[in-house]
């Protein structure tokens, strides 16, 4: 009988520690209900001291997930670890996660703290969570380049103050798998009481062993895997979830190790984790890589039309990759669209379903075939996670090799209509600039990436842009066959959640995060300014200008109407 290894999921925790991968609380809700789905064990929803945003998302996850254990992360203090547990007391499993550093290298320069004193914090921070909750974890930050003997000795105090789940991180991706194992044989062999908690391991991907690490400590005795989606985490990432889970049913003949996760939910945490978070999954990453199962050598594709298992060691489906392929066109209808969809393990409500038709429709009309990355990347486009304070009406845009190029834009916001031109190096800039120049927003382009999610000149671009909002960092995303609307609208994407922010902070904190009104007038004048100057008059076809005032255009269906001008 395979022993059962507990899968802790932290992607919302360590894994949106890393740079750009952070998520707003309905972003945390949705991966949550998918880990929920995957059927992780426990779910690490974050780390609640860090920030407001940060404690209502886990509150939020703590009330509406139910089914798995839901983890906090906090410090060693008083501070941390109660507004942790506010966080989570309303979970149906709430655990309490408390940390602190036991290498010398963390204890002098970080703490600067004597060992005696680190083991005095550990101890009290765990009876205090002991005595909110009877599920508490304690982590030894830095373990493996701690010393083995004072390691034992925080180890054996912790579970004597009640930790009931110990984990041994590997904080910064340095051990190699002999050793960690060896560590995790001496914790089982010195430490008084240790069979009284959980033995965890949680690695860090530096060398790029944290997986290996993690199978080697659970073949010494570790029965807890912290791990993430995609293998996201601080620098080089967090053990890969998928990785691990597969490792383990693929070599089930020689690793007896069973999880809980249902292993065809892996692509689709996967996809959700990517889009939510803007970060596209390299082609040739292990079991999820668009790469993973694609076979180019003459060789090899031989080999596997004869016999799928020369090359193959796991089927795509079995982590819920779909293989039938080619899928709808445009006339087929919604009711196809949704059982299509459902199949690919998106069952969308109506209304959703309804929005995601809308979007096919239009797709379909600028593309022959239909695949069923086009049909998820049309999934993830329509699933707006904040209202759409402006939404793109128009855009037009000029490029090539005669500089600069111009786009107009129109947004439709609070039930009116602005346009704005602008100039820039190239199409996608010209958009941002016009974008910037109706919203009063100031955007800093941090990250710009697109990608084809199928095949084909038709195929369907999906953009993610990273956009800092006066030091606030938004993710954003959409797709379309057109890469400079895809462009448009993923910064729109952005700028959405950024206003929502802008509205829900308190007025000073408004005030200084976005100026909106100086921000808005500076950019009616910028715009005017430009609209007098550039030459892009002449390349909106169908337009009567009145610069300064209300203007007259002739929209899709032939009517003429009147736009605000900002
Ligand atoms: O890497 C680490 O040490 C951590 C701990 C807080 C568990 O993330
Ligand atoms: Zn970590």
């Amino acid at each position: 009988m395979p022993e059962r290894i507990i899968i802790f999921d932290t992607t919302l925790r360590d894994g949106e520690q890393s740079p750009g991968c952070s998520m707003n609380l309905e972003e945390k809700l949705r991966m949550a209900r998918q880990l929920d789905a995957l059927g992780v064990d426990v779910v690490e929803a974050g780390f609640p001291m860090a920030s407001e945003d940060d404690f209502r998302a886990v509150h939020a996850v703590a009330r509406e997930v139910r089914r798995p254990v839901i983890a906090a992360l906090a410090r060693t203090t008083r501070d941390d670890i109660e507004r942790a547990w506010r966080a989570i007391e309303s979970a149906a499993r709430p655990r309490l996660h408390t940390f602190v550093a036991t290498s010398d290298l963390h204890i002098q320069h970080k703490l600067r703290r004597t060992r005696d004193e680190v083991l005095d914090m550990a101890v009290e921070a765990v009876r205090l969570a002991r005595s909110l909750t009877g599920d508490v974890e304690f982590s030894a930050e830095d373990a493996t380049r701690s010393d083995l003997d004072f390691l034992c000795r925080v180890v054996a105090a912790a579970v004597e103050a009640g930790a009931t789940t110990i984990n041994i991180p590997d904080t910064v991706g340095y051990t190699v798998p002999s050793e960690f194992a060896r560590i995790i044989r001496v914790l089982q062999e010195r430490v008084p009481g240790i069979r009284n908690a959980v033995l965890s391991v949680h690695c860090h991907n530096d060398l790029g062993l944290a997986v290996a690490n993690s199978v080697a400590a659970v073949e010494a005795g570790a029965r807890q895997v912290e791990c993430t989606v995609n293998g996201i985490g601080e620098r080089a990432g967090n053990a890969s979830l998928e990785e691990i889970v597969m490792s383990f049913y693929v070599r089930r003949d020689i690793l007896p190790y069973s999880t809980s996760v249902a292993t065809t939910e892996i692509y689709k945490a996967s996809q959700l984790l990517s889009s939510i978070t803007g970060m596209h999954v390299q082609a040739n990453k292990a079991v999820v890589g668009k790469n993973a199962f694609a076979h180019e050598a003459g060789i090899h594709q031989d080999g596997v039309l004869k016999e799928r298992r020369t090359y193959e060691i796991m089927t795509p489906e079995s982590v819920g990759i779909k293989t039938n392929r080619l899928v709808l066109g445009k006339h087929s209808g919604r009711h196809a669209l949704g059982k299509k969809l459902a199949d690919l393990g998106y069952p969308l409500p109506r209304p959703d379903l309804d929005r995601a038709y809308a979007r096919f429709i239009e797709i379909a009309d600028q593309k022959k075939e239909i695949f069923d990355e086009d049909l998820i990347a049309i999934v993830h486009d329509g699933m707006r996670d904040v209202p759409e304070t402006f939404r793109l009406k128009m855009l037009q845009a000029t490029a090539g090799s005669q500089k600069p190029s111009t786009a107009t834009v129109i947004l439709e916001t609070e039930g009116r209509e602005k346009v704005a031109c602008a100039v820039g190096d190239g199409p996608v800039a010209a958009a941002y600039t016009a974008i910037d120049q109706i919203t009063g927003f100031r955007g800093r382009l941090l990250d710009y990436s697109i990608r084809a999610v199928s095949r084909g000149r038709d195929a369907i671009g999906e953009v993610s842009v990273h956009v800092d909002f006066d030091g606030r960092t938004f993710t954003g995303k959409a797709a379309s066959t057109d890469v400079v609307d895809a462009s448009a609208r993923a910064y729109l994407h952005a700028v959405n959640k950024g206003s929502r922010l802008a509205r829900t902070l308190d007025a000073a904190e408004t005030a200084s995060a976005l100026p909106r009104a100086a921000a808005a007038g500076m950019a009616a004048d910028r715009a005017r300014a430009e609209i007098q100057a550039a030459p892009a008059k002449e390349t909106q076809p169908g337009r009567e200008d009145a610069v300064g005032g209300p203007m007259r255009v002739v929209d899709s269906e032939g009517l003429i109407r009147l736009i605000h001008l900002v």
